[in-house]
Order: C-alpha cells, then structure tokens, then sequence
C-alpha cells in the first residue's frame, strides 16, 4: 500500500505534516465533531437556518460554523460543516433530522436500492464543496482543512436501518439475506464517495477522513468483506485522481482487526477510539504510520485533573510516532467549553 510517502516536503501546517509521517514537537490537536450545539454560536446559527440539512446546504451559513471553533480555541484544523448523510440525501433518499432525535431516513429495501440515483449527487453537493472554498479563503495558512465522507458500510447503515442503533442488526440482516443487492449498495457508495472525497479535495481540503462509525459489532468476515474491502476501495479511487492523497480512516471498535485495517486499506492515518489499549497501540502498529485519538469524550465533559492525566498519558504513548490530538469519538453538547480550551492548551504544551 503507497501509506509511506518517501522524505515527504513539509507544507507548514503541523497537522497535515504529522499526517504525511512528519512528526511535531507537541502534537497538533483538532477534536472530532467540534463545531456543533456545546457552542452557543453554533445552536444560534443552526436556529437560523432552520433545517439540519439546509445548514449543511447553505454555503455562507456552513463556512461560519466550520470556522467558530478556531475562534475560541487555537486549533490545528478546521473540518468542514457537513454530514456522513448528504450521501444519501444526494442519491435521492428522504433523509431528515428530526429535533433530539437525530437521523430519520425512509429505510431501503432491494427495490429502493435499485431505484437510487447517483448521476447527479455530485451537483447536489455542490453547495459543501463551496463551504469548502470560502472557509480556504478565511483560513490562517498554518491550519489544516478536512474534509470528510461517511464510510460505505456506516453509511449503508443508516440508509437500511432508517435511524442509528446500538447494534445495527437491520443492516447486518440485510447484507446477510440479500448479499446482492447489498453489494450494489456499498458499490455505489465507494464510487459516490470517491468522486465526492477527489471534489473536496479539488475545492481545497488538506486531507480527508472516513468515518467507519460501526465498525464494531461485526465477525472478522464481515469486517473484512464490508469494513475493509469498501475502505480499501475508496481510498484506492482517491489516489488514482490524487495521487498520495492523505487519508485518514477511523474504523471505531475495530479492536482486533484495527491492524488488519490499517495494513490493508492504505490510509494515511489510524483514528483510534478510546476504547482501544495504549499499550495496544504502540506494541502492535508500526512506528511509521501516524495515529490520531483517543480521549474519551466524557473525560472532557468531566474535566480537571482526571482529563489531564489520561492527555499526558495518550502524549507519553505516541511520543515516538506522528500523532494528532483528538478525542476517541466525537464531542458530546453537554461539554463545558473551557475544558476544550484547557485540553488544547495542555496539549500545546502550555499548561
Ligand atoms: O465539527 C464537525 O465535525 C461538524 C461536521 C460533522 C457533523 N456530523 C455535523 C453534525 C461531522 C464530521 C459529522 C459526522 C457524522 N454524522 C458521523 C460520523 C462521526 C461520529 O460521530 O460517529 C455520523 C455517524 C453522523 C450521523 C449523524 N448526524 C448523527 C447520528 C446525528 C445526530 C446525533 C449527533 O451526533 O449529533 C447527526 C446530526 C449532526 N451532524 C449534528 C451536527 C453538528 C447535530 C445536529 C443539530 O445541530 O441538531
């Protein structure tokens, strides 16, 4: 797999060097899903635009709250306002968020597969590829950009189900009982989210992420044939247009096949969730392969002495490797905002 990028040139952003194997004196630091409602600019913006999906499809509207958290806390990155779903919405599903609820989407059977559409989902996205060039334009030149998608197993997911679940068993049912179908399904997805992810980057993103949310749960079988297969895929169909794009991949709960993954698939960089053992991490991933998490999120919420503690820990962990800061999943609304900024300063080394 092309991970190694040979004495890649360094672009004086910290966090995408890191990412292409260039390690920093303290790490950067960005944290999962930090433009969102524990900021009270956010929860004004989200009002305004009303729907969820027209903040995602409302370019100026996007581009600000992509923007807010770099104006209260000094962080590496930016990542774009967007959602694993404007997939969907973009092939012609109903996708919609309901207030407290989170995702509602009309489930798929075989004949609703076969009636979506992708000929026109990139022009339906053309409004976030637009967030993109207005927040390069606003961007100091040593902060990183992500962009990101959904992967095709985490999207496929939510298409099935209809809503999140602790176990995802609809659309593990489905992948077992209509092995067809399904894989139309994830083949669509890779292809949809490979043109989406080379049109991020074309539009200015630094580097991309894939969100395999659901990645726990699943035999090694299913893993490999529905986790890393479709991984692999995409980034494989990345690089053909972007040759070495970096590439983040953070297939959460993988535990056991984590290193299978990271070998197999080719990314750039391994998210870790914070369930995953330090120990873990630095005995069995090779020295050279960038890793970016893994606080647990309601470490930050707590706070004090306990959240500085495990942030020095996970530093001490990756002190000889390229390491991104981040939390194991994404933030939670309830997070008290100066704890973000005390973690961003303990991690800059700060405090
Ligand atoms: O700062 C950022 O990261 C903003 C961009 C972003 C959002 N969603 C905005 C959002 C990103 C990268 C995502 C990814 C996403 N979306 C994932 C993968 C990461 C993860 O958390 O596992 C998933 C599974 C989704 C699907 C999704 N979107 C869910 C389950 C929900 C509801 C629950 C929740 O997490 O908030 C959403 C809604 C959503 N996406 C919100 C935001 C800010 C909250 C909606 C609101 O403001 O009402």
């Amino acid at each position: 797999m092309d991970r190694q990028i040979s004495s890649p040139q360094a672009t004086g952003k910290p966090l995408l060097d890191t990412a292409l194997g260039i390690k920093q004196p303290t790490p950067p630091i960005w944290i999962m899903r930090q433009a969102g409602r524990y900021l009270p600019e956010y929860r004004q913006v989200r009002e305004k635009a009303g729907g969820f999906l027209n903040l995602c499809y409302t370019p100026t509207m996007a581009a600000e709250v992509t923007l807010q958290p770099l104006r209260r806390f000094d962080l590496d990155a930016a990542i774009l306002f967007s959602d694993i779903l404007v997939i969907p919405d973009a092939l012609g599903q109903t996708v919609r968020f309901a207030e407290g609820e989170g995702p509602i989407l009309e489930p798929l059977d075989p004949a609703g597969i076969a009636a979506l559409d992708p000929t026109n989902a990139l022009e339906k996205l053309s409004p976030v590829l637009e967030t993109i060039d207005r927040v390069k334009l606003a961007l100091s030149p040593n902060k990183t950009l992500i962009g990101f998608c959904g992967a095709p197993w985490t999207v496929a997911t939510y298409m099935l189900g209809g809503r999140g679940s602790s176990d995802q068993a609809k659309a593990r049912i489905f992948a077992l009982e209509h092995p067809e179908a399904f894989s139309a399904l994830i083949d669509m997805l890779v292809e949809v989210s490979a043109q989406y992810l080379v049109a991020q980057f074309r539009a200015g993103a630094d580097i991309v992420q894939i969100f395999e949310s659901w990645a726990l749960n699943l035999d090694e079988e299913f893993f490999a044939a529905y986790v890393i297969e479709p991984n692999r895929r995409l980034v494989e169909r990345v690089r053909e247009f972007i040759p070495g794009a970096p590439i983040t991949g953070f297939p959460r709960g993988a535990a056991g096949m984590l290193k299978t993954y990271a070998e197999q698939t080719g990314v750039s960089v391994l998210g870790l969730d914070y369930a995953l053992p330090l120990g873990f991490a630095s005995d069995t991933l090779p020295k050279s392969l960038p890793v970016q998490g893994n606080l647990d999120p309601l470490r930050l919420v707590a706070g004090g002495q306990q959240m500085e503690d495990r942030a020095r820990k996970i530093i001490a962990a990756f002190a000889d490797r390229p390491h991104i800061f981040n939390l194991g999943h994404g933030i939670v609304p309830q997070t008290p905002i100066e704890n973000v900024a005390r973690l961003v300063d303990l991690v800059h080394g700060r405090v």
